[in-house]
């Protein structure tokens, strides 16, 4: 079942009118959450950063924290597997076709649960390639929109280069991966490029600073260039569906000795030992 505009529905009944802004114009914000043993991982966070999406867009939040968690388990419940990832999408609703907002029109909203697949052991104890190229997307990286073009585009670079993620690099600094947020680590240290208007505020790479500043592990929190991430020792991507992911090599290049490192092996045991701890009788109603 998904969720369309207040009612559950199968996927194969759910029709959105070609006039919606989502279709016509990218208009729109969505989030992605992972959901472990059928409880929504660090929802709070993530409907903060719906939050922040809409402000960034200038779209009324349709729903209250309760009322999105209430539709949320509703959701959870419908679908068979244990581990999820939910997918949230609001669009700025049905109308003719003009650039300017409409008025007094209801957005979209739609809902999706999917089984949520983490990495397998045998891709965690290899690493995976990543390449890089130019960050050629808009100013408001930090809102997460539903107009993805140029980051299909850029992800495709890798997918044809034969890489999992391609890492965007603008003016010499790192931002984020197409998909995904990206750590350097250095003798030991963690680096991590600071949130901005140019990348988008991860989730993932929240708990990731979490975990290192509550271990007391040594990172920093600063502007990375394109040298540091060539010549780091690992290179770390983060999302909320691929968790942590040990990058082992870039533009054909080996990272470090070419195999994931010691920083990821610490930090990935931590995150999924984090990820047991949040989620033992912790219910997604938890407002
Ligand atoms: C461009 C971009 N950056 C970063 C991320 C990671 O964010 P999160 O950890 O909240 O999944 C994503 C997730 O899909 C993304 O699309």
């Amino acid at each position: 079942m998904i969720y369309l505009n207040g009612n559950f529905l199968p996927i194969e009944q759910a029709y959105v009118p070609v006039l919606d802004r989502g279709f016509i114009f990218g208009d729109g914000v969505y989030e992605v959450i992972p959901v472990y043993s059928r409880k929504a991982f660090r929802l709070e966070h993530h409907l903060a950063r719906l939050q922040d999406s809409l402000n960034g867009i200038r779209l009324n939040n349709p729903h209250t924290n309760e009322e999105w968690c209430g539709l949320i388990t509703q959701l959870i419940d419908y679908h068979v597997s244990e581990d999820q990832y939910i997918y949230l999408h609001i669009t700025r609703g049905v109308a003719k076709r003009d650039h300017a907002f409409p008025n007094n029109t209801p957005p979209t909203i739609f809902m999706m649960s999917n089984a949520l697949l983490t990495p397998p052991e045998e891709l965690l104890q290899k690493g995976v390639s990543a390449i890089t190229a130019k960050d050629n997307r808009w100013g408001r990286c930090d809102i997460k929109a539903i107009s993805l073009l140029p980051n299909v585009l850029l992800r495709q670079l890798a997918i044809d280069a034969g890489a999992t993620e391609t890492i965007l690099l603008r003016e010499g600094f790192l931002t984020e991966g197409a998909a995904s947020n990206i750590f350097v680590v250095k003798e030991n240290k963690l680096f991590a490029p600071p949130k901005s208007h140019l990348m988008l505020p991860g989730i993932t790479y929240d708990v990731v600073l979490e975990l290192v500043e509550t271990q007391c592990l040594p990172y920093s929190v600063r502007p990375i260039v394109e040298q540091e991430l060539r010549s780091a020792d690992e290179i770390l991507l983060t999302s909320s569906t691929k968790e942590i992911l040990p990058i082992i090599s870039l533009d054909g290049k080996s990272i470090g000795e070419g195999k994931p490192g010691p920083f990821f092996y610490k930090l990935n045991q931590l995150y999924q030992h984090y990820k047991e701890q949040t989620m033992r009788g912790k219910q997604v109603s938890s407002f």
